[in-house]
């Protein structure tokens, strides 16, 4: 079996960004809830396993400066590099591998991922994540998470997931971290099939 970064620049090499399972267009549910934070435009916000997502091409539209999209592939990264032009010049690019890459301490006011969290099917990988939004996410700050909710696929590119309702994806984190809100997603793959994702947003204590 491939380890999972060559399975992942295998799949951004081949594949056209727009026909992934999990291609959006627009990453609206995460825009909405990154928005319903309220902080300043100045505001650090890392996309953990961003791959080639649109999110950043948005938040950048929506004036925000400092902003940083992380993926084991640096094929992906490559992809929104690329697609942003001039303006990815603003983005810090970090290619690694959530679990044990070295972030700045207590440096994001907003850590969000949109399905990542659920490739980590083994507990310790899960403990070293939550050791890394420990590490760097600033007190008080704020955790976007979303995964396959328990009705969602049991693979995501050919790899086993792990599923969470929003009480379970809290309880990954600990009950320090305060719930402030869960929303649920039917996310509609390219090929029309719908997709049941969870999301919690979270703060981290203080
Ligand atoms: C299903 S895709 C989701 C991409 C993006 N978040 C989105 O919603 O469009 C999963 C992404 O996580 C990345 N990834 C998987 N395992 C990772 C890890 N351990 N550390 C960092 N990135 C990882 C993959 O390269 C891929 O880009």
């Amino acid at each position: 079996m491939q380890n999972p970064k060559e399975h992942w620049e295998m799949v951004y090499q081949s594949k056209q960004p727009n026909a992934v399972s999990w291609f959006q267009e627009h990453a609206t549910r995460s825009l909405e809830l990154i928005h319903s934070v309220g902080t300043s435009l100045d505001a650090n916000i890392i996309d953990v396993g961003g791959g080639a997502s649109t999110l950043v091409d948005d938040l950048l539209r929506d004036g925000y400066k400092s902003i940083s999209v992380l993926d084991l592939s640096a094929s992906a990264l490559d992809v929104a590099r690329k697609r942003l032009g001039i303006a990815g010049r603003r983005v810090t690019w970090i290619t690694g591998d959530i679990c044990d890459v070295n972030l700045p301490a207590q440096t994001y006011d907003i850590w969000h991922d949109r399905a990542v969290f659920h490739f980590l099917i083994e507990p310790s990988h899960r403990a070293a994540y939550v050791q890394q939004v420990m590490k760097a996410v600033k007190p008080g700050g704020h955790v976007i998470v979303a995964t396959f909710a328990p009705d969602g696929p049991e693979q995501c590119s050919g790899l086993p997931v792990a599923r969470y309702a929003p009480g379970q994806l809290h309880g990954e984190f600990g009950p320090s971290f305060n719930l402030l809100e869960h929303v649920s997603e039917e996310h509609k793959t390219p090929w029309g099939s719908v997709q049941h994702f969870v999301y919690c947003h979270c703060l981290k204590p203080h």
